[in-house]
């Protein structure tokens, strides 16, 4: 199962994506969440110190030169090597710091979007793992062959008109490209949130509500997992996981069903 998140800013996709990486783990399922956007949050919001989260890919400008070329850009670049080389491994868990596809700057951009774009298509072409991509916002930069491989698209949105505008926006940008297994997910949405009717919104797959939990340790801690609501995540991760399993069941993929062990 490969998935991707996206969304407006703020909503909750870094937050989502570590939920589902962490569920899927506990699950026994061996993950990859890579961090594709450009705030790079994803290490902190499983709880990793500063010191063992590595530097993005895209701004490791000598593996770019090595891997791509130096103005000459080779685009099918070796890559194979690179998942196990720059992973974070946390048991059934691998974060993969990749920096954003959209914003890789400096001197060596088309090097570095070429180098992010070949180890994306390996990981989402030529591995069995389940994969989760933390999107910078919408699936633009991905572009149609990318995209082509990934499962589903996670649109999360706040129970707001303009993010749910946002939403659907994205929604049409990723069906144009043909991505078109999607689920929505209303975050922080308080009990009975009913949707407005905005065209081209995907089916809600789930609502999360504010947690408690979560919103008083965010002064202490950037970490979203070991939730005491953790119950409550756990489900929207289910609904969200069938939801994509429905629609992928021509697949042969099967969400976990049951209710993981720690
Ligand atoms: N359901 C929720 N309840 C409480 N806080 C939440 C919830 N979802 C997200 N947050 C918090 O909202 C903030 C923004 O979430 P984040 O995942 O970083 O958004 P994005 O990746 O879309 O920019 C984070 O501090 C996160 O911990
Ligand atoms: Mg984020």
């Amino acid at each position: 199962m490969k998935l991707a998140v996206a969304g407006k800013g703020g909503v909750g996709k870094t937050t989502l994506a570590a939920w589902i990486g962490d569920y899927l783990a506990r699950c026994g399922r061996e993950t990859w969440l890579v961090d594709a956007d450009t705030a790079l949050s994803l290490g902190s919001a499983l709880g990793l110190p500063p010191e063992s989260i590595p530097p993005p890919l895209v701004l490791d400008e000598s593996l770019i030169r090595e891997r791509v070329g130096n103005g000459f850009i080779n685009l099918s670049p070796e890559v194979s090597d690179l998942p196990e080389r720059l992973r974070v491994c946390l048991g059934n868990l691998n974060l993969l710091v990749m920096g954003s596809v959209a914003g890789a700057g400096g001197g060596c951009a088309c090097e570095a979007n070429a180098l992010l774009k070949a180890l994306l298509v390996h990981l989402l072409l030529e591995r069995s793992q389940c994969l989760i991509v933390d999107l910078e916002a919408g699936v633009e930069h991905l572009g149609r062959g990318t995209v082509a491989a990934v499962d589903g698209l996670i649109i999360v949105a706040e129970p707001s008109w303009r993010s749910l505008a946002v939403a659907a926006q994205i929604a049409g940008m990723a069906a144009d490209l043909g991505l078109v297994r999607q689920a929505l997910v209303l975050n922080r949405a308080p009990e009975g949130t009913l949707l407005p009717d905005i065209p081209g919104l995907p089916p809600l797959a789930t609502s999360i509500p504010l947690l408690s939990s979560l919103s008083e340790r965010q002064l202490a801690s950037p970490c979203v997992l070991h939730l005491s609501q953790r119950d409550i995540v756990d489900r929207g991760c289910r609904a969200i996981l069938n939801a994509m399993t429905d629609q992928a069941a021509s697949d042969g993929w099967c969400a976990p069903q049951s209710q993981p062990l720690r």
